[in-house]
C-alpha cells in the first residue's frame, strides 16, 4: 500500500527541478569566508529544532537575514509537522537553508562508503525538495570535516562546503559571556566581514547571543545577511515549488527502502 504513494513521491520530485532561470554559479568549492565587505553572515546548524523560528524572526524583525543548515534526523525529525512549519517559516521569511547532513554523520570516516555519503546528501535534498521546493547549493559538513571523496561526491551533486572563519562555541560549551567576546572581537577589530557559526539548538543562543549580536554588529553598521549573499552566490541550484504533504513522510530508513524500489 505504501510503495505507490512513495513512488508517486518521487515520481513528481523532478518536477521541481525543471524551472528555468537557474544561474550558473562560480563558486568555490569550499567556502572559508565571506567576500563582500560590511557583510557578516551568521549561521546555525544542527536544527531544526524548537528555537528556528525564535531565531528566523528574531532575524526577520531586524530586517537581517540568516543561514541554517539542517539535518534530517539529529536533534529533531525534519518530518515531523512543527519542524516542517518553521522551516517553510524560515524559508519564506527569506533566511536561507542548506544540508548538513541527513543524521550529522562524519563523512570522513573510514568506514563510510561512497552510497552512504551520497545518501546522507540526497535524503536531504529529497526533504527540502518537498518541503521548500529547492535544492541545496552549500552544506557544512558535520564537525566542519571533509576530504576530497568527500569534495567529489559533494561536487557530483552540485553543492560546495561551507565553512567558517569565526567560531562562537556555542555549542562546545562556551558561556554566553566568552561567545558573545567571540562577536565583540569581530566588531572591534573592524574586519570587513565575517563568516559566524552558531548552533540552533542552543536555548542560550536564540535567547542572548542572537539578540546581542544583531543589536551589536547593525550598531557597527554591517548588513547581517545569508552566506550566499555574501559571497554573492545563489543559495539554491533550483528553486521549484513545494509538494503537499500527502504520503506522511517520517525520518524512518523508509526513503531509502523507497529509492532501492525506484533504482
Ligand atoms: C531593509 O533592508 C533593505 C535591504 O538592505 C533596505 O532596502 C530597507 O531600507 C531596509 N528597511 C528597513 C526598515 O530598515
Ligand atoms: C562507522 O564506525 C563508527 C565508529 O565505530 C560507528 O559508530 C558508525 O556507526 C559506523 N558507520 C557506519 C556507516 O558503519
Ligand atoms: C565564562 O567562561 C570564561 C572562560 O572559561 C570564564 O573565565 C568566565 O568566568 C565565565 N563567565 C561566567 C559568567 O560564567
Ligand atoms: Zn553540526
Amino acid at each position: 500500500m505504501f510503495i505507490p504513494i512513495i513512488l508517486s513521491a518521487l515520481v513528481a520530485a523532478p518536477a521541481v527541478w525543471s524551472h528555468p532561470g537557474l544561474t550558473p554559479r562560480a563558486v568555490p568549492q569550499v567556502v572559508y569566508g565571506c567576500q563582500n565587505a560590511n557583510q557578516i553572515a551568521m549561521t546555525f546548524d544542527d536544527g531544526p529544532y524548537i528555537y528556528l523560528r525564535q531565531i528566523s524572526d528574531a532575524f526577520t524583525a531586524a530586517n537581517a537575514s540568516a543561514t541554517f543548515f539542517m539535518n534530517g534526523n539529529n536533534w529533531a525529525c525534519v518530518y515531523d509537522p512543527a519542524r516542517v512549519s518553521d522551516v517553510q517559516h524560515a524559508f519564506k521569511a527569506g533566511h536561507m537553508i542548506g544540508s548538513h547532513t541527513w543524521g550529522h554523520t562524519d563523512l570522513t570516516a573510514n568506514n563510510l562508503t561512497s552510497d552512504q555519503m551520497n545518501d546522507q546528501l540526497y535524503r536531504m535534498e529529497l526533504a527540502f525538495s518537498r518541503m521548500l521546493g529547492v535544492k541545496p547549493a552549500f552544506m557544512r559538513p558535520p564537525y566542519g570535516n571533509y576530504n576530497d571523496d568527500v569534495l567529489s561526491v559533494m561536487s557530483s551533486r552540485g553543492q560546495s562546503a561551507a565553512m567558517w572563519d569565526t567560531d562562537t562555541g556555542d555549542a562546545d560549551g562556551n558561556n554566553v559571556t566568552t561567545s558573545e567576546g567571540v562577536y565583540d572581537q569581530v566588531a572591534n577589530a573592524n574586519l570587513p566581514n565575517a563568516l559566524i557559526l552558531e548552533h540552533e539548538t542552543e536555548k542560550t543562543t536564540a535567547e542572548q547571543l542572537v539578540p546581542y549580536a544583531i543589536n551589536l554588529f547593525q550598531s557597527k553598521g554591517y548588513k547581517l545577511v545569508t552566506l550566499a549573499d555574501c559571497i554573492g552566490a545563489q543559495p539554491y541550484q533550483a528553486v521549484g515549488v513545494a509538494q503537499q504533504r500527502d504520503a506522511s513522510p517520517t525520518s524512518s530508513a523508509r526513503d531509502f527502502i523507497m529509492l532501492i524500489f525506484v533504482l
